[in-house]
């Protein structure tokens, strides 16, 4: 494992997943963690993160020296660049020398491990206040910019590399490059890690977790329960059973494919539970957005439970596992850690135990998400699964304004269709984070269709482009698309006469309507 240490900043994860790009398993631990219980990990090497801008803040992360002297291969960035200068005896002051975004870096190659084969000249990414003037001593400094004499130092007897820039994101032309030398050249390691010895190291690691015991598995339709069901099941076969519940908010088709090309391509056992008819009851008059949201989620647990009691009630081994598709975001936005929790499952279903306990299978707590999505097309689960855009929980009664109805949704699902299959059709789906495709049922608006008056609804268009859902932009569809998908939609669903295109950025807006 190759550890990256997070100085606090938002870098860690990224270079996490650019060391895994790298094909070599990276994990990250948090700077407060002692050295000794991080060699004790037996790290092939150790990046340190950027993070706050001045080592000589009150209260800025420190490091013991010990960490540098235990011949392990170490890389700095940025402020981890910093705080190697400082502990081995560099000189970072605060000269006023600040860079922040695209800066022109000169590297010197001669014998440059970090460098070799890249440009003299090459755009990097900056942000630092403070700036390395002498780099300790036994080190080469090997790159430079106008305003900074000692952008990046190598030291190749102690195998000890740093850079004042972001070589992890995108805008740092080379970086990867360079961080790619750090770890093949600098620390000596093969780029042997792949999707497919995660596949194989978790079926082994998931057999000896369940044992002969049974577990069960809640499908949502998403891509992380698919692939962590797809995974178990590869492990256990028939120990384990998936629980489909069909409220009736899916999408057109995609209730299709979980309960035929999820089954048919993994082989698992389905219970599918159509509870359509007691979502649309409870969901009956309800207009406001929270409150549908808090009726949903209710639902959805009481029938998921039901669900399991009657797994719980067939014959057969005990049944002591949930699995449930955690990623590596979560665990890490949580505090990390690779313990397995347990969870308890309150039901209100006479005749069993207050409290079922079972203890929980998160075969993808390692993976970031485009890796999930290699694990499943690994598995041979269906594109269409595996590279589902994101779609919420409540489906599509929250993007219905106003109260839902069985004839709204099928409405909503019908121009849902036409939209997806256009944006497909012109190869979009890549360019976009999600297109919610809303139906403002509380709006009519007239229009005028064959010789008649229409008086219909109008459906919104929300494409957005987005790196996490936390911001959002709207996407610059083509015309020529946003044409086709208005013509088909007024032509082709019944009552809707008018479609409009959302162009709010999140924020102000969220990407969802409701
Ligand atoms: P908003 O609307 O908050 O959405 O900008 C951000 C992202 O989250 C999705 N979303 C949900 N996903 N359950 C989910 O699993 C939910 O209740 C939910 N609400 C929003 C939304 O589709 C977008 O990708």
């Amino acid at each position: 494992v190759v550890l990256v240490v997070d100085f606090g900043a938002q870098y860690a994860q990224l270079i996490a997943r650019r060391v895994r790009e790298a094909r070599v398993y990276s994990e990250i631990v948090p700077s407060t963690m002692p050295v000794a219980e991080m060699l004790a990990r037996n790290p092939r090497a150790i990046i340190l993160s950027g993070g706050p801008s001045s080592v000589y803040a009150e209260g800025a992360p420190s490091l013991d020296r010990s960490l540098f002297e235990a011949g392990v291969p170490v890389f700095g960035m940025c402020y981890g660049f910093q705080i190697m200068a400082t502990t081995l005896g560099g000189t970072v002051d605060d000269n006023g020398a600040r860079e922040y975004g695209r800066t022109p870096l000169t590297v010197s190659k001669a014998g440059s491990t970090l460098f070799e084969g890249t440009p003299t000249e090459q755009s990097v990414w900056m942000s630092h206040g403070d700036a390395c003037s002498a780099a300790p001593e036994g080190f080469t400094v090997t790159a430079s910019t106008d305003v900074v004499p000692v952008a990046a130092f190598e030291n190749d007897e102690k195998k000890l590399y740093g850079v004042q820039y972001h070589p992890e994101v995108m805008h740092s032309t080379y970086g990867q490059q360079v961080l790619e030398h750090f770890l093949y050249r600098g620390a000596g390691i093969e780029p042997t890690w792949t999707t497919t010895n995660v596949v194989e190291e978790q079926v082994a690691l998931i057999r000896e977790q369940v044992g002969d015991k049974r577990a069960i598995c809640g499908l949502s339709g998403g891509v992380d329960s698919a692939v962590a069901a797809a995974l178990v099941q590869k492990a256990i076969g028939s120990q384990l059973t998936c629980v489909y519940v069909d409220h009736g908010l899916m999408r057109k088709g995609e209730t299709e494919q979980v309960e035929k090309d999820f089954v048919a391509a993994t082989g698992a056992k389905l219970k599918v539970v159509d509870a359509e008819k007691r979502f649309l009851d409870a969901l009956a008059g309800v207009s406001d957005p929270e409150q549908k949201r808090k009726i949903i989620g209710r639902e959805f647990i009481r029938v998921f439970e039901q669900a399991q009691l009657e797994i719980l009630q067939e014959d057969g081994p005990e049944v002591a596992f949930l699995v449930q598709g955690t990623l590596y975001p979560d665990v890490v936005e949580s505090g990390g850690g690779t313990g397995t929790a347990n969870i308890k499952s309150h039901h209100n279903v006479g005749g069993l135990p207050e409290d079922i306990e079972f203890q929980l299978v998160e075969p993808l707590r390692q993976l970031f998400k485009d890796e999930v999505r290699m694990v499943g097309q690994e598995l041979g689960l269906p594109e269409e699964i595996v590279q589902r855009q994101p779609f919420p929980g409540p489906g599509l009664g929250i993007r219905i304004v106003g109260d839902v109805t069985k004839e709204r949704l099928d409405l909503l699902r019908e121009a849902d269709a036409i939209a997806r299959e256009e944006l497909t059709a012109a190869g979009l789906d890549r360019d976009i984070w999600q297109c919610p495709v809303v139906l403002l049922a509380d709006v009519r608006s007239v229009g005028v269709q064959g010789d008649g008056r229409t008086y219909g609804h109008p459906i919104v268009l929300r494409p957005v482009s987005s790196e996490d859902a936390m911001t959002a932009d709207w996407s610059r569809l083509p015309y020529e698309t946003l044409a086709k998908i208005s013509t088909r939609i007024t032509n082709e669903v019944a009552d809707v006469n008018r479609v409009v295109l959302d162009v709010t950025s999140k924020p102000p807006g969220t990407i969802e309507w409701e």
